[in-house]
C-alpha cells in the first residue's frame, strides 16, 4: 500500500458511528484528540517541529536549514499545505484526513528529493491541521481558520455553544487554550506565504460528462477555481406546547406543521433559481416528546449560490414565507444569521502554478467551482490560497458512501508534491 493510503487505514477505526455509519469526529472529542495526536506522532516521525497556535490550529514545521535567521523571521512567508480532521455527524473517511495524509506523504517525497540534491528549497513548509472545519460542534464553519483570519469576532466565537450546552470558550481552556488570546493572528498569518489544501472532490464534478473518457472514468485530479458563497440561518418557531391527546386539532398552535411547510418552501424556492442549493439539515422540536405538541422548532438552513446578491435575495424570500406560514400556524418566527462566506475565487497566480504542476501528473485535471466550503477560502481573504481535488467516484459526501481510490489518492500526492516542489 501507498503511503497516503498506509497513513489512512491507521485511523480507519478512529471515531467510527455505529448508529449514523460512517465518522463522527466533532472539535476536541476523544476522536479528534485521538486524530490529532496520530498527526503529532507522524509529524514528529518526519522531523517535523508540531505547535499549536493560539486558536488551536496545528502546525508541523519543515523549517529551513539554521541559518541564524530568528526562528519567526526563516518562517515569514512559509509554504503551507493540510486540511482538517474533525468530521459531520456520520461523514466520510475523506472529508479533511485525505489533506492531511496527503500532506504528510507529500513530505516524505520532498525530504527524500531534498536528501537526493533533486529538491532545493527556499522557503519553509509548513502542515496545518485547522479545527472545527466543519462546525459541526459550535455551529460555525472553519471556526479555526476564521478565528486565525479575524472573520469572526473572538467574543461571538467564545459563546458559541454545543448541542450539551458548553461554550467553546470552556471547550477550548479545557483543551490547553486561552479563550483571551484568540482571535486574529498577525504573526501566524505572516508565516503563511501560500495555502495549498488537497481535498477530496465532494460532488460530481469531475464525473460529468465533459470530463469523463470512454470509459466513463474522470480525471483523477482538480485544480479549484473557486467556492460557492454560502452561509447558515436559523430559524426558531414559536408556539403553545401542550398535550398530544387532549389539544384538538383546531385549538394546535403546533411549531412543528409550519416547519414542515418551511422545509417545503425552501425546497421550493432554491429549485426555482438556477444554481441555487438551500438544505434544512437540522431541526430540533423542543422540547421533543411523542406525545408532546411542541412549544418550538429551531431550523437550521444552509444557503448557496455564486452570487451574494442572489443568496441574500433567496434569504429574505424564505424569511418572508416563514412569516406567512407560521401566522397562519399561530406561531412565531424569528431568524437568526450563524454565519456567511461570500463567493470566493482563488488566487489566480497560484491556480496558474497549481495547473502548470499538476499536468505532468494529471493531464486532463480541469478547474473546478465547489460548492463545499473550506479553510482555504475562508484564508483566501488574508493569503494567497488554492486547492487540488481528488476524484470521487461515488460523487457523495458528508455521508459513508463518501469515496476515494487508492491509485486516485496516489496520483493526489503526486500532484501535492509537484505542486509544492514548485512553489518551494
Ligand atoms: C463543509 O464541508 C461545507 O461545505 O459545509
Ligand atoms: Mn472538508
Ligand atoms: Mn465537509
Amino acid at each position: 500500500m501507498n503511503t497516503v493510503n498506509t497513513l489512512l487505514a491507521a485511523i480507519q477505526g478512529t471515531g467510527r458511528d455505529e448508529r449514523r455509519g460512517g465518522y463522527t469526529r466533532p472539535v476536541y472529542s476523544s476522536a479528534e484528540l485521538d486524530l490529532r495526536e496520530w498527526f503529532t506522532a507522524e509529524a514528529q516521525q518526519r522531523g517535523l517541529g508540531v505547535e499549536q497556535d493560539r486558536n488551536g490550529i496545528l502546525w508541523a514545521w519543515w523549517d529551513m536549514p539554521d541559518d541564524g535567521r530568528p526562528r519567526v523571521q526563516a518562517r515569514r512567508g512559509a509554504l503551507v499545505t493540510g486540511s482538517h480532521l474533525d468530521s459531520v455527524p456520520g461523514g466520510g473517511a475523506f472529508d479533511g484526513p485525505l489533506g492531511v495524509a496527503s500532506a504528510l506523504a507529500a513530505v516524505d517525497v520532498l525530504q527524500t528529493r531534498e536528501k537526493e540534491g533533486s529538491l532545493q528549497r527556499n522557503r519553509a513548509l509548513a502542515v496545518a491541521v485547522f479545527p472545527e472545519e466543519e462546525g459541526s460542534r459550535f455551529g460555525v464553519a472553519c471556526l479555526g481558520s476564521r478565528l486565525l483570519a479575524g472573520a469572526i469576532e473572538p467574543a461571538r466565537a467564545l459563546s458559541l455553544r454545543d448541542a450539551e450546552g458548553n461554550t467553546f470558550a470552556d471547550v477550548a481552556r479545557a483543551n490547553g487554550l486561552n479563550p483571551d488570546l484568540m482571535g486574529r493572528d498577525e504573526a501566524t498569518l505572516a508565516t503563511i506565504g501560500d495555502f495549498v489544501e488537497l481535498h477530496v472532490e465532494q460532488g460530481r464534478g469531475l464525473n460529468t460528462k465533459e470530463f469523463t473518457d470512454h470509459a466513463g472514468r474522470g480525471p483523477a485530479v482538480a485544480v479549484a477555481g473557486s467556492i460557492l458563497g454560502h452561509g447558515r440561518w436559523r430559524f426558531s418557531i414559536s408556539g403553545q406546547g401542550n398535550h398530544a391527546g387532549t389539544t384538538l386539532m383546531a385549538d394546535r398552535a403546533d411549531p412543528m406543521v409550519a416547519a414542515a411547510q418551511l422545509v417545503l418552501a425552501v425546497r421550493k424556492t432554491a429549485a426555482a433559481k438556477v444554481d441555487a442549493r438551500a438544505t434544512i439539515g437540522r431541526l430540533e422540536p423542543l422540547p421533543g416528546g411523542t406525545n408532546v405538541i411542541a412549544s418550538s422548532v429551531d431550523l437550521w438552513m444552509d444557503v448557496r449560490h455564486p452570487d451574494d446578491a442572489v443568496t441574500a435575495a433567496l434569504v429574505e424570500s424564505i424569511h418572508g414565507q416563514s412569516q406567512k406560514i407560521a401566522a397562519m400556524e399561530g406561531c412565531t418566527v424569528r431568524l437568526t444569521e450563524e454565519s456567511y462566506s461570500g463567493t470566493v475565487h482563488f488566487d489566480p497566480a497560484l491556480q496558474r502554478s497549481l495547473e502548470r504542476s499538476t499536468a505532468r501528473t494529471v493531464p486532463r485535471a480541469p478547474v473546478l467551482a465547489t460548492g463545499a466550503g473550506h479553510d482555504a477560502g475562508v484564508l483566501a481573504a488574508s493569503v494567497p490560497t488554492g486547492m487540488l481535488f481528488v476524484r470521487n467516484p461515488s460523487g457523495i459526501s458528508h455521508s459513508p458512501e463518501e469515496y476515494v481510490e487508492d491509485d486516485d489518492a496516489q496520483l493526489g500526492v503526486d500532484a501535492l508534491v509537484d505542486a509544492l516542489q514548485d512553489l518551494l
